[in-house]
């Protein structure tokens, strides 16, 4: 195993067995040690462990002084207030623990991997076929493709399932308008853009929508053709997968936009789950977990009511025969527990959907399907508002597409980067490859720089800005990075143990020794915005860090070498921490 023991975990270790040392007779103590201001760290435990031992706290604390084995790790502890302790930590540790770091041969960074890992299975980027995908779709790719980033990284198994709406009563009437009017998606699918393709669904959804509204007999011809669909007629088969070609093209479009990995097996829509609906419906039936309710098959919650009082059931099947949203969602319940063997189920979808999750995961647990040790859980995620906090809209009151706000970050960021670009020397190849780069970098950014649950304002000029936490701000860190190490000419980074450090080098160092434990926790609680926050705090260590050391005027040569690897692996962990995020970063900006 490569990986690094944080000195977050070595002082702990130190702690706790001065602690034991001291209090025989709690054993288990933990110390709750922290990042400190004051000195490098501080331990608040003994307050509580005092008062449970009935000791006296400050004396207590000075009993566990005067057992922690300093020198090594340990440079200083000391009681201060009521009984908290304030440790500093050697400069050597320091160095070592980050040279360490950089040799990890597996290039992880000394990462260690989670100690107990198993199989998720994580809904995400999940759009609707024939319709235009929105901000909300956006969120859900964002997150989604960060958490199976991150989950990957510290070795956990991940099944991805785009669960997209492909499926349901509104395919009739497109249907039935197509075999009308055969022509008019008469093309090979690869010879059409994602725009393209959009374009032709939305002027066919436009159609058939005017013609069902205005036309009863032809109403009536597309309601049959939904029974067709269910009973899995040929030709009515055959043409609504045509409308999952095409809407595939474009949501292909939209993620290579987003410069995200979609692959093909893993899109399994509501479609998918067909053939297992009458039975997830007959088994809850038969179990008493679901009840006839006039007509309709229902399953009642003592907690769940309408504003009437009256109580809101889940509906697994219509009182018409019809499956719906949820019989899909438990049906594919039942396919990731028992088929895929998942333990832990995640769902990347919007809050508002919040009930509907609630009472099927309840459903689910009532009838057997999740057992003790399979967990549900919905990764929520809050409204995106534009401007004037409001739900994201056009002037005309249209939901925004979603191709022309990417288009329009990337067209934004192409400026702020070709303003820089003559300077830094970029050719125009580059100012477009780093203006995408930056473009999409600064909209996941602003995404996943929040708590997904929370709303978040759609602010374009914010994105790109240049200070702030930004991602563009953590890119220009990198790359000017970079550019030091081009500029360094004959002098590497090597780390130097033996070296005093200032200050500033102390507080980044200590930063750094942090990445391993951050990732492995934003893992665990799916929390990504929590490493964006590592990364920018990072990043303005860094630029106090450049404010009080000179790196390539230091006074020795071994200074310059200490320092540049300071920065070097500065430069390697935001890269690996963006990239778990999903965002590039350049090397010349
Ligand atoms: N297609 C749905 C929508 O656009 C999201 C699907 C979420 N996943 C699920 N298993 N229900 O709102």
């Amino acid at each position: 195993m490569a990986s690094v023991t944080s000195l977050t975990s070595a002082v702990h270790q130190r702690l706790a067995n001065a602690l034991t040392a001291a209090l025989p007779e709690h054993a288990d103590a933990d110390p709750l040690l922290r990042r400190s201001d004051r000195a490098d760290f501080q331990a608040n435990g003994i307050l509580a462990l005092a008062k449970k031992a009935k000791a006296n706290p400050r004396e207590l604390a000075t009993q566990v002084v005067e057992r922690v084995v300093s020198g090594d790790v340990v440079q200083q502890v000391e009681v201060s207030g009521p009984g908290f302790l304030n440790i500093t930590v050697t400069d050597k540790a320091i160095m070592e623990n980050l040279a360490a770091r950089a040799a990890d041969p597996a290039g992880r960074l000394g990462v260690p991997h989670a100690e107990r890992t198993g199989t998720t299975v994580i809904d995400y980027a999940q759009p609707n076929v024939a319709k235009e995908m929105h901000v909300g779709h956006l969120r859900s790719a964002v997150i989604g493709d960060a958490v199976v980033k991150l989950l990957e990284f510290t070795g956990e198994k991940v099944i991805r399932r785009h669960h997209i709406g492909d499926w349901g009563t509104q395919f009739g009437m497109l249907i039935q308008y197509l075999d009308e009017h055969p022509h008019e998606l008469d093309h090979k699918a690869d010879t059409v853009s994602g725009e393209e393709a959009m374009s032709n669904l939305d002027r066919l959804y436009k159609a058939a929508r005017k013609l069902f509204d205005s036309d009863e007999e032809f109403k009536t011809r597309a309601r049959r053709r939904v029974v067709d669909l269910q009973a899995g007629d040929p030709h009515t088969l055959a043409m609504w997968q045509k409308f999952v070609d095409e809407s595939k093209i474009y949501f292909y479009s939209v993620f290579e936009k987003l410069d995200m990995e979609i692959r093909d097996a893993d899109i399994v829509g509501e479609s998918g789950y067909n053939d297992m609906l009458a039975e997830t419906c007959r088994l809850l039936e038969e179990s008493g977990v679901a009840v006839r309710s006039e007509g309709a098959l229902c399953v009642f919650f003592d907690d769940i009511k309408g504003p009437d009082g009256k109580p809101v059931p889940l509906i697994v099947q219509k009182s018409d025969g019809g499956y719906g949203y949820a019989a899909t969602d438990l049906s594919a319940i039942r396919d990731r527990v028992f088929n895929l063997k998942a333990d832990t189920l995640l769902y990347v979808v919007d809050a508002r959907q919040a009930l509907h999750f609630k009472m099927v995961f309840e459903t689910a647990r009532r009838a057997g399907w999740l057992g003790d040790g399979v967990r549900a859980h919905q990764l929520a995620f809050g409204t995106v508002l534009g401007k004037d906090g409001k739900p994201f809209k056009t002037r005309e009151g249209e939901t925004v597409k979603l191709e022309d706000l990417l288009d329009e970050a990337v067209e934004r960021a192409t400026a702020v980067v070709r303003e820089k670009a003559e300077k830094v020397g970029l050719s125009e190849e580059e100012i477009v490859e780093n203006g995408r780069y930056v473009g999409i970098g600064a909209v996941k950014y602003a995404d996943l720089s929040t708590s997904a649950v929370r709303d978040y304002k759609f602010d374009l000029d914010q994105m790109v800005s240049l200070n702030g936490d930004t991602s563009v701000y953590l890119q220009y860190a990198y790359a000017r990075i970079q550019s030091i190490l081009r500029k360094a000419g004959d002098a590497r980074p090597v780390a130097h143990p033996e070296l005093e450090l200032a200050p500033a080098e102390r507080a980044l160092g200590l930063q750094l020794d942090q990445f391993g434990e951050t990732v492995l926790e934003v893992a665990a609680s799916w929390e990504p915005h929590k490493l964006a926050a590592y990364l920018y705090q990072l990043a303005t260590l860094l630029t106090a860090f450049y404010d009080q050391c000179p790196v390539l005027k230091a006074d020795t040569p071994e200074q310059v070498e200490n320092r540049l690897f300071l920065v070097d692996l500065t430069a390697r962990t935001l890269h690996q921490g963006m990239a778990l995020l999903g965002i590039r970063t350049p090397e010349r900006l």
